[in-house]
């Protein structure tokens, strides 16, 4: 008899914290995943009002209040001319959550799923959750995930793969092209796409496009949140949106592991969607240059790395026993081997810090560069 389940047993904590730990406190942190921006200022306000009102003394609906539930039906209207019906969408504790109901409800012991690699930190440890097998993909030299990567990867075993434009770690966002064809991936292979889009708002040319647009079926379903669209990390509120049947069975896992989302996020998380969408423009507009900046620094220090078109994180290739080096100096990054076995001799650095701070940072990284050469 052991102490601890099997599938828990095969999950570790994230590799990032250890690199926090190293680099000490007054270390420049270019290892976090959340934007610099404070909340929009009318999303605050919705909340502190609904607290005073007393409306969010007790449990909302499990799938969460009506009114989020509408004004997220008319987020894909606005943004990709996508029916929605407010029904059909759960708001969950971050797009985390949301994440785990999908893979949750779909996938059994011995079960595949298939994720990029590098990749975010979830898809792993979730699919072992669950009791199934996860199945890292390796990506194309840009960092993009080639959706004829992910049929080859099909068996009989297989019941999902990940999707995630713009991408953590890499930056990376997927075509038009490529999302049409996750979409008929998912329709003639009768898999599920779960379609990770918690960035979609951070990117750079053109527009991100989700699979859910394209799919015949209701083998799509979206994952998305107001984390980093909005700057509210730290208000934990994410949905999942995806066909009916689909939705009432994750609704099992929702109503069980939290029965609802926390009611003063979910109110304003309504006011950050149906209100003035400038502070997100604002903010893409800010990542944009600290981008150029830190593009323009890395290629001045011979490193290469694939241009990043959304989300707020730089991928360059870089030496042995740079990470080390940099993070003994004082600044935090992240070794790409954290999202994964082809991540092994990139770097991730998140941008979504100040512009002094990134050229500071940018300086000792030149140094350490040097030092390893
Ligand atoms: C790709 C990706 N998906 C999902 C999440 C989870 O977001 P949330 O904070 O809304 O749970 C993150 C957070 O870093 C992420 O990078």
């Amino acid at each position: 008899m052991t102490e601890f389940s099997r599938r828990v047993e095969d999950v570790s904590i994230s590799g990032i914290r250890e690199v926090f730990e190293a680099a000490g406190e007054e270390a420049i942190n270019l290892g976090l995943g959340q934007p610099d921006f404070p909340t929009p200022e009318h999303a605050r306000r919705a909340a502190i009002d609904a607290i005073e009102s007393g409306a969010v003394d007790g449990y909302t609906s499990n799938k969460g209040t009506r009114e989020l539930r509408e004004a997220i039906s008319e987020k894909y209207d606005r943004d990709y001319s996508l029916a929605v019906d407010p029904e059909d969408v759960i708001a969950t504790s971050g797009g985390s959550e949301a994440l785990h109901l999908a893979i949750e409800a779909h996938v059994d012991p011995g079960q595949e799923v298939l994720f990029p690699d590098p990749g975010f930190v979830s898809y792993d440890a979730l699919t072992r959750i669950a009791g199934g097998t996860p199945n890292p993909l390796e990506l194309r030299e840009d960092l993009t995930l080639d959706p004829e990567t992910v049929e080859a990867a099909i068996t009989d075993d297989t019941v999902a793969f990940v999707v995630n434009s713009p991408a953590n770690p890499t930056g990376a966002v997927q075509s038009e092209e490529d999302m049409r064809e996750f979409a008929r991936i998912a329709d003639a292979n009768d898999v599920l796409c779960i379609s990770d889009e918690v960035y979609e708002h951070i990117v750079f040319e053109g527009k991100h496009r989700s699979p859910m647009e394209f799919a015949e079926t209701d083998n799509v379903v979206v994952v998305s949140a107001c984390s980093k669209s909005y700057s509210m990390t730290g208000w934990r509120l994410g949905w999942i949106a995806g066909s009916n049947r689909r939705i009432e069975r994750m609704l099992r896992v929702h109503q069980y592991a939290q029965a609802c989302a926390s009611a003063p996020a979910q109110y304003a998380a309504e006011a950050a969607l149906s209100g003035p969408q400038d502070p997100v423009e604002e903010m893409v507009a800010a990542f944009e240059e600290r981008r150029d900046l830190v593009l323009d620094g890395l290629a001045d220090m011979g490193l290469e790395t694939p241009t990043p078109q959304g989300a707020f994180y730089a991928m360059p290739e870089v030496p042995e026993g740079w990470v080390e080096e940099v993070v003994d100096r004082g600044v935090v990054v992240v070794p790409g081997e954290a999202f994964g076995e082809n991540g092994a001799g990139y770097a991730r650095l998140s941008y979504a810090t100040g512009t002094e701070e990134l050229e500071e940072a940018l300086g000792i990284m030149r140094e350490a560069t040097r030092a390893v050469r």
